[in-house]
């Protein structure tokens, strides 16, 4: 039967206690006498008895031999009672020991001892009561093997309460309960580097039960690697005199511990005494540090891939911070921290770059748009790193030490600068390219020499290129915003056949030709619309090509066409007639050269002859318009001429007064002198016809130089020409007259007044000597006819012609036409003259009579168009019998390009038919006198 024990307290706990012969008492007490007693009075009862000083101790001998009572004092040092029951009851296997607590601080601590896991609690004091008490519970335990009574707290004797002990006890308790809320792990160790005091904190971080921490060496907490480590800082740091600081940061159990090491050094002896081991988890910082550090780098990387340069600057605008983008100019980050920013900015952008470095702006308020250059990196050797300058486009924001709401305060301190700078080269080269392509574009526009408008949707104009400037005598102000119609002609550019209204409706390209009087002139007006990519309508434009100068030629060219025509005709029926005249001139003048001038019929015979001069003047005008050559080529002194004509014509006319101006410089032309007198007496005769009351009649002459330019308008040829100038103050044209005066036949005099020659002859005259004939004139007013000769470098020949003699001769000739009329009729001039004429009436003929003659034959009268066998043909053929040949070209046309061709193959004289005996005569004695000088 269990007894009861007279102990302090009861306890909640049942405990059984096995008896066995002899029990193992663990006697725990750091006070050596009280020990002493107990176990003098334990062993005394039959009890095995351990001692150990502390908690620690105790473990020691629990960890070697379990014992079966505990008999433990409550304030030790190291490991206290307390803790030491509380390990023990945490142990395995350790269920059935006996704990029993002796203590001095019961009274004090009742609260906490009544929770204390002991089975029985014995107050110290006083001695002899303590010692009954052991004696009792352990008898107790002796005989029933375990202590069985329950303490009632009234048997609890009354202990005497110490002051100071109580005071202890409050500081004790205090620092205990810091000891265990620091938020930081504690450990304690011993000299030997055992546990002897943790918190629960510590406990945790280093994931083990108090139990298996206390009296374990701290350093096997770890794992290998740091285990070393930590012993051996721990070794160190006792082994100095002088407390200091190791630290240390393990991983435990997927934990970052921060170790803090120190020592507890006694002061006397200057020895270490214990260790103090401070464990802070420090995971979740590190964590927060790894990613803080992460996100830092991924802020650097965005920051360092971004192609702008992206700046801070100090308040002195010194560079503190620049990303990655720097190195494009050839900068590395590192060598531009504390560099001026005006050191990279190109020197004339200094000023701009002052406004970046000293932007005091924040928040939404920055610099934005300031373009500047930035310097490219020069490199040791003088070498340019890149040889452009970059273009940067800056953005610029202050930075204070204050808040922003503070900025009015005169007290914030401007910091620095933070900002942008964006690479727009390629904006810049975009610009440029803009820029020039506009440039260009404008240019092109401006060369057009046709008039461009540009209109938009509501047809006004909105650009015009300068040929419509300098076209329409305006500015460019007083066209733009105006229509087309205000500008042009209304009338002469109706806005039915406007090609632009038509575009308008339409949507179509258009071409109009139209005559617009204002400008004076006519157009190829073409009108488009401007679309854009949609096909919407962006506005038109309209062009005017001016065609006055070509429709001016087309009519000229075909003027000069029909002169042509009618000039072939003129020059064929010429032809004709004078053969016929031939005939009549020559029988005449053989009548009258045989007939006595008493003769009743030799007057009659003289007006046939007079007639026949007045027909052969009207073929001469006609071969004059006709299409051909000259008679005779020679140097003509223009100025001798004109003033000798203008003289003579004054004196016939005795009702006008000539005013002849010659110019000082000499005038020489080359030319048929017969055929430019003709001219300037036509226009004599005009004249003089239009002023029928008499008046003033101009004649000029001046040197006349027409340059390239001018020549095309004028159809001229570049060059220096003679110009004859006839006015005269008479009734003047009309436009439609002046259009039509030089067609041959073309008159406005009453029948037989006028032919209608006059003009049409001067002009193939002037046409076959290179010229080029001008009117002007104004009904009313009087005219003005110009002529233009070119000039020549030849010198002056003298008239060759002299006085017109009949020569005769009695030479054999051989006369060569297919007309029968003029082989008679010259023939009989020829015998007349004395000469002896073989006739031939075609080529083939003359040359068999040549074959078999050409001894006897002095000269041959070559008619020049003949069926068959052409006079050209018939000369080589003489001429391939007798190289000496001597022979006379004779034509009813004048002398043309074939005669010249045959003359140059050797024949000296022309003869123009019809011819009288005094022209045959000389024109013989010159070609055998010609062949003679040969
Ligand atoms: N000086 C002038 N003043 C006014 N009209 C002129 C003048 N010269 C020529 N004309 C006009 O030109 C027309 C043609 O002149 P052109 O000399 O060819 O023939 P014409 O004088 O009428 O006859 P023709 O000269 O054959 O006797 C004239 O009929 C006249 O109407
Ligand atoms: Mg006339």
């Amino acid at each position: 039967m269990p007894k009861k024990l007279e102990i302090c307290y009861l306890f909640d706990r049942r405990c059984e206690f096995i008896m066995k012969t002899k029990k193992d008492v663990l006697l725990v007490d750091d006070d050596h006498v009280t020990a002493a007693v107990i176990q003098h009075i334990l062993a005394k009862e039959g009890f095995l008895v351990r001692c150990a000083r502390d908690g620690k101790e105790a473990l020691d001998a629990i960890r070697s031999r379990t014992p079966d009572i505990i008999l433990t004092d409550l304030v030790m040092p190291k490991i206290g009672g307390e803790e030491l029951i509380r390990i023990v009851r945490q142990m395995p296997d350790m269920d059935d020991v006996i704990i029993v607590v002796v203590t001095g601080t019961i009274l004090e601590k009742d609260q906490a001892a009544c929770s204390l896991p002991a089975d029985a609690i014995i107050p110290k004091l006083p001695p002899e009561s303590m010692h009954n008490r052991i004696l009792k519970v352990f008898r107790e335990i002796k005989e029933s093997g375990r202590i069985t009574t329950r303490l009632q707290a009234e048997t609890v004797p009354s202990l005497p309460e110490g002051r100071i002990v109580k005071e202890l006890l409050a500081l004790r308790e205090y620092q205990d309960a810091v000891f265990e809320k620091l938020s930081e792990g504690l450990v304690l160790l011993d000299i030997d580097f055992k546990i002897i005091k943790v918190n629960d904190m510590a406990a945790y971080l280093l994931h083990k039960n108090r139990a298996d921490l206390m009296g374990h060496f701290f350093s096997e907490c770890f794992a290998d690697e740091d285990r070393k480590q930590v012993g051996d800082l721990l070794t160190g740091l006792f082994s100095k005199k002088d407390p200091e600081y190791e630290k240390k940061t393990v991983i435990h159990k997927n934990r970052t511990l921060d170790l803090k090491l120190t020592s507890l050094v006694d002061p006397i002896t200057r020895k270490a005494v214990a260790g103090i081991v401070l464990i802070e988890n420090i995971t979740e910082r590190k964590d927060l540090e790894k990613r803080l550090r992460a996100s830092e780098k991924q802020y650097r990387d965005i920051v360092n891939t971004v192609p702008d340069i992206i700046y801070h600057l100090d308040a002195e605008g010194r560079f503190l911070f620049v990303n990655f983008a720097v190195k494009e100019l050839g900068y590395t980050c590192e060598e531009l921290l504390g560099q001026s920013f005006l050191s990279i900015v190109h020197p004339d952008d200094a000023q701009k770059a002052k406004l970046v470095t000293g932007e005091k702006r924040i928040r939404t308020r920055k610099t934005r748009g300031i373009e500047l250059r930035l310097l490219p990196k020069e490199t040791k050797d003088g070498r340019i790193y890149n040889v452009r300058n970059v273009p940067v486009l800056i953005t610029a924001r202050g930075l204070y030490d204050v808040k922003d709401h503070d900025i009015q305060n005169p007290l914030k301190r401007y910091i620095g600068t933070q900002g942008l700078a964006e690479d727009i080269t390629d904006r810049k080269k975009m610009e440029m390219m803009l820029i020039k392509a506009k440039k260009d574009w404008e240019r092109t526009f401006d060369a057009i020499t046709d008039m461009v408008f540009l209109l938009d949707k509501e047809r006004r104009i909105v650009r015009v290129n300068k040929a419509t400037i300098e076209r329409l005598c305006m500015s460019r102000q007083q066209i733009i915003g105006r229509q087309c119609r205000e500008i042009m002609d209304p009338k002469s550019h109706p806005v039915e056949r406007c090609p632009i209204a038509k575009t308008v409706r339409d949507n179509l390209p258009h071409t109009q030709e139209i005559e617009d009087t204002n400008l004076g002139g006519f157009f190829i007006c073409s009108s488009s619309p401007i679309l854009d990519e949609q096909g919407n309508i962006l506005g038109y434009t309209n062009s005017l090509k001016d065609i006055t100068e070509r429709k001016r030629l087309e009519s000229q060219f075909q003027e000069a066409q029909k002169m042509e025509a009618v000039g072939t005709l003129a020059g064929g029926i010429a032809h004709d007639f004078n053969n016929v005249l031939m005939g009549i001139q020559g029988y005449a003048s053989l009548m009258l050269m045989q007939m006595d001038p008493v003769n009743p019929h030799f007057p009659k015979l003289k007006k046939i002859e007079a007639q026949v001069g007045q027909a052969s003047e009207l073929t001469r005008q006609l071969l004059g318009f006709a299409r051909g050559g000259k008679y005779v080529i020679g140097s003509i002194d223009i100025n001798e001429l004109v003033a000798e004509s203008a003289e003579m014509f004054g004196e016939t006319k005795k009702e006008i007064t000539v005013h002849a101006r010659m110019s000082e410089d000499t005038l020489t032309i080359e030319g048929d002198r017969t055929q430019i007198e003709q001219v300037l007496l036509n226009l004599y005769v005009n004249a003089w016809q239009a002023m029928p009351g008499g008046g003033d009649l101009s004649v000029e002459t001046n040197p006349v130089v027409i340059e390239q330019s001018e020549a095309k308008i004028h159809e001229f040829e570049p060059g220096r020409y003679a110009r004859i100038s006839v006015s005269d103050k008479g009734v003047g044209m009309d436009q439609k007259t002046q259009a039509r005066i030089f067609e041959p036949f073309f008159t406005t005099k009453e029948m037989g007044r006028g032919t209608g020659l006059g003009l049409a002859s001067v002009y193939g005259i002037v046409k076959n000597h290179n010229g080029v004939i001008e009117v002007e004139s104004e009904p009313g007013k009087g005219s003005s006819f110009h002529i233009y000769f070119p000039t020549s470098e030849k010198a002056l020949e003298k008239d060759k012609e002299g006085k017109k003699k009949i020569m005769r001769g009695t030479e054999t000739i051989l006369l060569i036409d297919d007309e029968e009329i003029i082989l008679d009729v010259a023939s009989e001039l020829l015998a007349t003259l004395g000469y002896t004429v073989i006739k031939a009436k075609s080529g083939k003929e003359a040359v068999d009579s040549y074959r078999r003659k050409s001894g006897e034959i002095d000269l041959v009268i070559l008619d020049m168009i003949m069926p068959k066998m052409g006079g050209g043909k018939t000369y080589d053929l003489l001429k391939g019998i007798n190289p000496e040949i001597k022979c006379i070209l004779s034509s009813g046309y004048s002398i043309d390009k074939d005669a010249k061709e045959i003359m140059a193959r050797g024949i000296t004289t022309f003869m123009q038919k019809p011819f009288d005996i005094a022209v045959l005569s000389q024109k013989i004695t010159d070609a055998l006198a010609g062949s003679k000088k040969k």
